[in-house]
């Protein structure tokens, strides 16, 4: 792990694990997200693990699975509208909240999902 990234400053694999767990126990509970995710939030959340790794600053794990992350191009089989993406921050925010990361690097992590959340918005509200 490289020093002075956000991945290495929270904890590395074993954070991100704990904070991946805790988001899709509650994405699997939200009335807004259960229509567009699988039953079965495993793989899913496995790839999510490699994504926030690398996002973070860890090794690009996804990218050596999966090739060029095209993450809004991997979306448009979804209708993420705006309360979609509400929903899913709503997830975020608590979740790392409950994985106990501290500031700075909880507000650095969610400002920068933030913005990745807006740019996965395909789909205006109902
Ligand atoms: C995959 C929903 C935002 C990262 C998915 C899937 C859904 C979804 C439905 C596919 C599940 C399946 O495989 O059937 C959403 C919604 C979002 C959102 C509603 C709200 C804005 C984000 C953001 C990120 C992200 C902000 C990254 C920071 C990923 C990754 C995958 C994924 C890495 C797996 C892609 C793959 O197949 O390799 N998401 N997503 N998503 N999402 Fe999101």
């Amino acid at each position: 792990t490289v020093p002075g990234t956000i991945f290495e400053a929270i904890g590395g694999f074993e954070t991100i694990d704990r904070l991946v767990t805790s988001f899709y126990k509650r994405v699997g509970n939200h009335p807004e997200l259960t229509p567009i995710f699988p039953d079965d939030l495993t793989e899913v959340a496995r790839k999510q693990s490699l994504f926030l790794t690398q996002f973070f600053g860890g090794p690009k794990l996804y990218t050596e699975e999966r090739g060029h992350p095209m993450l809004r191009r991997r979306h448009l089989p979804f209708e993420i509208t705006p309360s979609r993406r509400d929903a899913w921050l709503e997830c975020m925010e608590a979740a790392l909240e409950e994985a106990n990361i501290d500031e700075p690097y909880r507000t650095a992590i969610f400002e920068k999902l933030t913005m990745t959340a807006n740019h996965m918005m395909n789909t205006p509200e109902y």
